[in-house]
């Protein structure tokens, strides 16, 4: 997928539709939108209830008529429908009078790297139903490496690891290219599935999603402490008779229970280290990896990766909107014209 910036440049609105999160950015506003890919349906009508945050924290507490639907799925747009109303509901009202007021709306999406056909199409219709005339997308590798403003034009390897939730990209750019690059289906959801797969084996425990978070910090640490392994008390429901019950639990044995996810991410980087050109290789011993995606943020994440591959790593600055805000440059022009496409002259 080539990067055209001339296009790019003519796009009124961005869109990135993650598996967690969509975000979206105007030309002029920036980013105006940055919530859960989730919207409530009522089955008996079919009316939409709620979209984006509210939605979600309508999860598991509904009453047997309200369904919760994700319409993304792996980075791919599974229910057009769903996803257009979804969009048209956190857009808002007033913003979407603005934009049905453009003429010939241009649309840019960020589409998972090497995604399908079928993929991209879902993506260009989710936009084309609201009002898009036309829809360019951009490989989210380049865009992402762009937003957290890596020198990817220059002759030299930079190394990018896009951690989202459904799955984890990585490539190495060189030229305003990809040289090498490998998307991996495991994202911070296969991560956090793990630690509630280990809680529910080891202590027979119901964890909320929203308790994740707690023990994935007290990962962060060592493990150690000066008079024993680490715990950390968790609050869940037992399995057997549905109470609430909460347990301590050692750090380290969660820490072992996600490196089965995390083995198929250090794979990944190490297929796109093996067919990268030696000269690039040499490059990204200094320059190392950056990370970006929201699962950039998962406590110890880097310095496990630090650990396995001997590389410097970075987590960006803004790593969970790094893609759209990488997109969003783009359409502003903020991004040189001959840097992404020199050949296009
Ligand atoms: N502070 C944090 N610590 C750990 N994990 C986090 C944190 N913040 C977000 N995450 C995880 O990051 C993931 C969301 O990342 P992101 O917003 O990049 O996903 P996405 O773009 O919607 O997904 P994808 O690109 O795979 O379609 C979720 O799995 C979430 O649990
Ligand atoms: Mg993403």
């Amino acid at each position: 997928m080539t990067v055209n910036l001339d296009q790019l440049r003519r796009c009124h609105v961005a869109v990135d539709l993650g598996a967690a999160r969509t975000r979206v950015f105007v030309k002029g506003a920036g980013l105006v939108v940055d919530e859960p890919s989730v919207a409530a349906v009522n089955t008996r009508t079919g009316a939409l209830i709620a979209v984006g945050q509210f939605a979600e924290r309508m999860t598991g507490r509904t009453p047997p008529y309200i369904r919760v639907v994700r319409p993304v799925s792996g980075g791919t747009v599974v229910d057009i429908d769903m996803a257009q109303r979804m969009l048209r509901g956190l857009i808002g009202e007033k913003l979407r009078r603005n934009l049905r007021r453009k003429p010939r709306l241009r649309a840019a999406a960020c589409t998972p790297h090497e995604a399908d056909p079928l993929a991209q199409r879902a993506a260009v219709e989710t936009l084309v139903g609201l009002g898009a005339r036309r829809v360019e997308l951009v490989d989210t590798l380049i865009a992402a490496a762009v937003g957290c403003r890596l020198p990817v034009e220059l002759p030299e390897a930079t190394m990018i690891m896009v951690c989202g939730a459904a799955t984890t990209q990585v490539a190495v750019l060189s030229l305003g290219s990809i040289v090498t690059a490998e998307r991996i289906p495991v994202g911070g959801e296969a991560i956090d599935h793990a630690i509630v797969q280990h809680l529910r084996h080891h202590h027979e425990l119901v964890l909320p999603s929203q308790s994740v978070r707690p023990l994935q910090l007290a990962l962060s640490g060592n493990g150690l402490t000066p008079y024993g392994p680490q715990t950390t008390e968790i609050h869940g429901r037992d399995v057997a008779t549905g109470l609430a019950r909460s347990v301590y639990v050692d750090t380290a044995a969660v820490r072992d229970a996600i490196h089965t996810p995390l083995t198929a991410v250090l794979d990944g980087i190490g297929k796109v280290l093996r067919d990268c050109p030696p000269d690039l290789v040499a490059d990204l011993a200094d320059r190392g990896i950056m990370m970006v995606g929201g699962s950039a943020l998962l406590p110890g994440l880097d310095q496990m990766l630090r650990d396995a591959t001997g590389m410097p790593v970075t987590i960006a600055e803004r790593p969970d909107v790094s893609a759209i805000l990488g997109l969003g440059a783009m359409l502003e022009g903020q991004v040189q014209p001959l840097v992404l496409n020199p050949l296009a002259g």
